[in-house]
């Protein structure tokens, strides 16, 4: 097989190309797999025993935001004024924006994000360093009860940071959004493709946030530089079924 265009060194494929290549569809590949209904892994998660479940306030849907202007002045922002703690419907606001359930079609529900088949594989979680009324720590969204579960006690801004190859950002930010995915969701219906629509998910939930965040003037970083089992271990994952893919930090922007 020739070496596909980019590839470095002319020789053999790296596993970026090879996982292109062997994830195409093609109209000869296209038979052969039928879905076992009986398999399909349950879209939400639910820890057994976190340490407390928070109810979140409701959402604050009253501003009416002019989107071309979001759209014109959506930026990365890396500095944050750290004095001000985040108002709970602000944060309440952001997970909505970001995962928020939208609508009930039979078992489904719909999201504020689109998601490959409606399959909705990626999971919520905060490291909340500065909220009014939530301890500092780490927190699991549930969208279909729109509250959090309380998972890790402390200030793990140090932790999260170096998670994140040292990018200090996360110290000043008021709250850090740590994006997983539960493989299987998403590889039960489109196998080794589902990677592909994993992170294209990621992607519309981190635009969103960008954009609510701007409308509630906050400044977002997305955050896709992190050592993963750094992030995995912080919030308990194995790396494997289900694995960090993607941070955002949200703070008060500075200037
Ligand atoms: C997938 C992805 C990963 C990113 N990772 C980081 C990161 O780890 N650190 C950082 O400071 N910025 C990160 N960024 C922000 C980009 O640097 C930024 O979007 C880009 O420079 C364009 O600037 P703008 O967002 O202000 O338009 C990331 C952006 C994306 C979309």
């Amino acid at each position: 097989m020739n070496p596909p265009k980019g590839s470095k060194g002319g020789g053999k494929a790296g596993i970026g190309e090879r996982f292109q290549q062997d994830t195409k569809y093609k109209p000869d590949n296209m038979e052969g797999h039928t879905l076992d209904w009986s398999k399909q892994p349950e879209p939400f998660k639910n820890y057994e025993a976190p340490l407390a479940t928070i109810p979140l306030p409701e959402p604050d849907l009253t501003g009416v935001p002019n989107l071309w202007q979001l759209l014109y002045s959506r930026r990365s922002r890396r500095e944050y004024e750290t004095g001000q703690p985040l108002p709970p419907e602000k944060l309440s606001t952001l997970l909505w924006a970001t995962q928020g359930v939208t609508a009930r079609y039979g078992e489904v529900l719909f999201r504020t994000a689109p998601s490959a088949g409606g399959l909705y594989p990626v999971e919520t979680y905060l490291f909340v360093r500065a909220v009014e009324g939530i301890e500092p720590g780490i927190y699991h969204f549930r969208p279909h009860t729109f509250d959090l579960e309380f998972l890790k006690k402390g200030d793990l801004a140090r932790d999260v940071a170096e998670a994140a190859l040292g990018q200090t950002i996360v110290m000043a930010a008021q709250v850090t959004f740590i994006w997983t995915a539960v493989i299987e969701r998403s590889r039960w219906k489109y196998r080794q493709r589902a990677y592909r629509y994993i992170y294209l998910d990621a992607g519309h939930i981190g635009q969103n946030l960008y954009l609510a965040a701007g409308a509630l003037g906050l400044g977002v970083c997305a955050i896709g530089a992190f050592f993963d089992d750094k992030a995995n271990s912080i919030i308990g994952l194995d790396g494997l079924e289900e694995t960090v893919i993607y941070m955002a930090a949200v703070g008060w922007p500075q200037g």
